[in-house]
């Protein structure tokens, strides 16, 4: 059983910019929620019992949200607004948050070793703080990376989701070992490859569980021209040690909604808010005489 996820939010979101500019990127709301909180529920609902975000400068707000907020309960509870109470207040889930903060974006792979003495000898989920999984994260991938992380023995498996050959070049790409299923062993990624030199579509979807192997790996990456520790060398290297690496693919409801560029932003926050139970509806007739006078 795994019970503790890693949730990295230390990046400074400069494709968002300036919305990003001292605020979060996980922070900012797909319809009525900032996508960090998605990204919680979705890993409670799937049983994790402790969370260590990987914050940074500008971060606080994450910390801010899941905390404690009195005279807030105090004015939702004598409004008897028991919907809005249940929606903020997080000291009742099953799920103890941690923080601890990255002091230098040096990429992925960097912010994942911040979590080695947190994650110990156990094996971990890897959560990015700016990707939904599902519209309202409303996916078990998660259970099921875990159960074919334990029935296959492997060190690593990654849920990946099918995506159009000519964008794969904005992707890590899986390559499969024979077949592909709905899980199936993979011998190497590559990352970001053009169409022509893309092993598959099948990119790496934002989850991922890893054994404690993975951090040796990490600290033997040599940083891109960017001078970042890629997390996709590091899974490489595990590859190329021989060790079982899985894929998981996303069912059709799971889309995953990568919030790191401002197209897929809108196009998440229109999705959502039209599939919103309260306001979609009202939302939908609004788009509709927005598009008939553009
Ligand atoms: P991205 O590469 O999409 O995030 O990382 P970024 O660096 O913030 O984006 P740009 O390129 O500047 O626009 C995916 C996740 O990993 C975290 C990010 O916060 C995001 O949730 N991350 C990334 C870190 O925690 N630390 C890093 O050094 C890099």
């Amino acid at each position: 059983m795994i019970k503790s996820a890693l949730i990295p939010v230390a990046g400074h979101g400069t494709r968002l910019l300036p919305a990003t500019k001292s605020q979060p990127k996980e922070m900012l709301p797909v319809a009525r929620k900032p996508i960090v909180q998605y990204v919680v529920e979705e890993l409670v609902s799937n049983g994790i019992q402790q969370l260590l975000f990987i914050t940074g400068r500008n971060k606080a707000s994450i910390e801010n949200h899941f905390d404690d907020d009195p005279e807030l309960y105090r004015m939702l509870t004598e409004t008897n607004r028991q919907e809005l109470l249940e929606e903020t207040n997080f000291k009742d889930l099953a799920v103890h948050f941690f923080y601890t903060r990255q002091r230098v974006q040096r990429g992925l792979g960097d912010a994942v070793l911040c979590g080695e003495n947190f994650a110990g000898e156990e094996p971990f989920l890897l959560a990015l703080g700016d990707s939904i999984l599902g519209l309202h994260a409303k996916s078990n991938v998660v259970t099921r990376l875990v159960e074919v992380f334990e029935s296959q023995q492997a060190s690593c498996v990654v849920a990946v989701e099918e995506v159009p050959l000519q964008e794969t070049a904005f992707y890590g790409i899986v390559q499969p070992q024979d077949g592909v299923g709905d899980h199936f062993p993979i011998s190497n990624l590559v990352e970001k490859p053009k169409p022509q030199d893309a092993p598959s579509n099948l990119a790496i979807a934002g989850r991922y569980i890893f054994s404690p192997l993975i951090f040796d790996m990490i600290r033997r990456v040599k940083p891109d021209k960017r001078g970042e520790i890629q997390l996709t060398d590091a899974i490489q290297l595990l590859c190329e040690e021989g060790q079982r690496v899985m894929a998981v693919r996303l069912q059709p409801g799971e889309k995953r909604y990568d919030i790191g560029n401002f197209p897929s932003y809108f196009e998440s926050f229109v999705e959502f808010a039209l599939a919103d139970p309260l306001y979609g509806a009202e939302f939908r007739k609004m788009l509709d005489r927005l598009l008939a006078k553009a």
